[in-house]
C-alpha cells in the first residue's frame, strides 16, 4: 500500500512569530517520487518533519490518503524516515539494525525473512553480520535504508540521505534509490539542496525559497519554464545567464532588448510571446539565457530565430567533453538575492594585447570563423595575478557551453548567435514575463 500525501496551506510558525514554512500546498500522488529542493534554511526538513509527525503543524492541514492527519501520532502514520545523519545502533549487527523496528512493531514475529529480502534488494547480504564500525559510510547508509525499507512503510521521507557521502558513492546510491523506490512503488518525499540530485531523481520537483513554494513540476518543466528568476537560477548548471536589459519596441520597427553595449534583436515575424513584450517598452527587464541558448558562430550561419552579438573571451573552463566559455558582452549582471553572486570566480592573469587582436582561426582545423575588426581590451600589467583583485569579481557576463573544438583564448572577440526561442524575460520582481506565464506549458504536465 502506498499513500497520497496532501498539504493544504500548511505553515510552521516558531515562537516569536518566526514563520519558516508559509502556506505550503502540495498534493503528492500515491507512488510518486517528489523532491523538495531549496537552499539551506528554506524549510525543507521542517516540511518533512511535519509530514512525519515529528513537528507540530501551526496552521493548515495534512491529509494522508485524504484523511485529516495533523494530530496523528508518528507511529500511526506508517511512514519511514531516513535522515542525513542516519544513526545505526553501534552494538548491533547490520541484521539486527534492520530487524530492530520489525521486532518493535511485531514482538513475537521472526524478522529474519524480511531482513533477508531487504538485504537482497540492497545488495548487502554479505554485510549483515558486521557491526556499523566495520562498514564504510556508503554501506552504513545502505543498512539505514534497509531499516526503513524492511518495515514496508506506505511512504518514505528522506532528508538529504546522501549528503555525507563522497560524490562517487552519492551518484551510485542515487541511482539505487531511484531504482528501488520505483520497484517498491512507495510514495517518497526526498529533500535535497542539490539541484542535480533533484532533477535526476524526482518525478516532480518542488522548489522552496524562504518557506514559500516557488514552483512544482517535472524536472523538464521547471528547467524549461521557470516561473521566476529564483527557480531559473537555482536549477541548471552552469547557472543561467541573467543580464539586465531594456525593452525597445518602436511602433514601426524591430523590437530589441538592449543589453547596454549590445542589443538582442527579436526576430520577425514576432512570436506571440514577443508581441506581448511590447507593453514592456522602455522598461527594465532581466534577460535569462541558458548556456546552451548561445553558440559560437558568425551571423552568416544564423538559423531562423537566432540573433547576433559578440563576446570577448574572459575565461575558458575546460571540462573534457565540453568547454564553458565566459564572455564579456558589456552587459550588466542581475544577481538573485539569497543565491550567491553568480560565478564568483577570480580573474586569471590578463595577457598582453594579442597580435592584431583579431580572431584568425577559431575553429581548429576547419577554415575557421572570422570576425571583423575587434577592439581588444588593453591588457594590464602581466604581474597582475588572480590574487591582485581581492574583490573576486565575476568573470564575464555570459557563459556559453560549447564543444572543445574551438581554440579560444583570453582576449579574443568572438561572434555569438543567440537562439531567441530560448530567451527568458523576467520583470523587475523576477517573475517570468516571456514566455508568457498565462499559457500552460505543453511539455509533459
Ligand atoms: N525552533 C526554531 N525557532 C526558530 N526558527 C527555527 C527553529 N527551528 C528551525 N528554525 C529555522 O527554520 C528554518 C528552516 O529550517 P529547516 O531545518 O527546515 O531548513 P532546511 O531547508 O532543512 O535547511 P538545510 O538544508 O540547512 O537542512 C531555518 O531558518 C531555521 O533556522
Ligand atoms: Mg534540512
Amino acid at each position: 500500500m502506498t499513500r497520497a500525501i496532501s498539504l493544504h496551506d500548511v505553515s510552521k510558525v516558531h515562537t516569536r512569530g518566526v514563520r519558516v514554512v508559509d502556506r505550503l500546498s502540495l498534493d503528492i500522488a500515491p507512488g510518486e517520487f517528489l523532491v523538495l529542493l531549496g537552499p539551506s534554511g528554506c524549510g525543507k526538513s521542517t516540511v518533512l518533519r511535519m509530514i512525519a509527525g515529528l513537528e507540530h503543524i501551526t496552521e493548515g492541514e495534512l491529509r494522508l490518503d485524504g484523511e485529516y492527519a495533523n494530530d496523528l501520532a508518528p507511529s500511526g502514520r506508517d511512514i519511514a524516515m531516513v535522515f542525513q545523519n542516519f544513526a545505526l545502533y553501534p552494538n548491533m549487527t547490520g541484521r539486527d539494525n534492520i530487524g530492530f523496528p520489525l521486532r518493535i512493531e511485531a514482538p513475537g514475529a521472526d524478522p529474519g525473512p524480511r531482513v533477508d529480502a531487504t538485504a537482497r534488494m540492497l545488495g548487502i547480504e554479505d554485510l549483515l553480520d558486521r557491526f556499523p564500525g566495520q562498514l564504510s559510510g556508503g554501506e552504513r547508509q545502505r543498512v539505514a535504508m534497509g531499516r526503513a525499507i524492511a518495515r514496508h512503510p506506505s511512504a518514505f521521507l528522506m532528508d538529504e540521505p546522501l549528503s555525507n557521502l563522497d560524490a562517487k558513492l552519492r551518484n551510485h546510491l542515487r541511482a539505487e534509490i531511484a531504482k528501488l523506490t520505483r520497484q517498491l512503488g512507495v510514495t517518497t518525499v526526498y529533500v535535497t539542496h542539490d539541484q542535480a540530485e533533484a532533477m535526476s531523481l524526482g518525478d516532480r520537483v518542488a522548489v522552496l525559497r524562504g518557506g514559500v513554494l516557488q514552483q512544482v513540476g517535472t524536472p523538464r518543466s521547471v528547467y524549461a519554464l521557470p516561473h521566476n528568476i529564483f527557480v531559473a537560477a537555482f536549477i541548471g548548471t552552469p547557472r543561467i545567464n541573467l543580464l539586465r536589459g531594456l525593452v525597445r519596441a518602436p511602433l514601426d520597427g524591430a523590437m530589441t532588448i538592449s543589453l547596454g553595449k549590445q542589443a538582442l534583436r527579436l526576430p520577425e515575424p514576432h512570436s506571440l510571446d514577443h508581441k506581448l513584450l511590447r507593453v514592456q517598452q522602455g522598461r527594465e527587464v532581466i534577460v535569462g539565457l541558458r548556456s546552451e541558448a548561445v553558440r559560437i558562430a558568425t551571423p552568416a550561419d544564423a538559423r531562423p530565430g537566432e540573433t547576433h552579438i559578440t563576446g570577448l573571451v574572459e575565461h575558458v573552463e575546460f571540462q573534457g567533453h565540453e568547454v564553458l566559455v565566459h564572455f564579456n558582452t558589456g552587459s550588466r549582471l542581475a544577481v538573485v538575492p539569497e543565491l550567491e553572486a553568480p560565478r564568483p570566480v577570480q580573474r586569471p592573469p590578463r595577457r598582453r594585447r594579442r597580435e592584431g587582436g583579431v580572431l584568425d582561426r577559431l575553429r581548429k582545423g576547419a577554415g575557421g570563423l572570422r570576425t571583423g575588426a575587434v577592439d581588444v581590451l588593453d591588457g594590464p600589467s602581466a604581474q597582475e595575478g588572480p590574487l591582485a583583485s581581492p574583490e573576486a569579481r565575476p568573470l564575464g557576463d555570459l557563459v556559453v557551453r560549447t564543444t572543445p573544438d574551438f581554440d579560444l583564448r583570453h582576449g579574443m572577440q568572438v561572434p555569438l548567435l543567440v537562439d531567441i526561442a530560448h530567451l527568458f524575460v523576467f520583470d523587475q520582481h523576477g517573475e517570468r514575463i516571456s514566455p508568457a506565464p498565462a499559457r500552460l506549458p505543453d511539455l509533459d504536465e
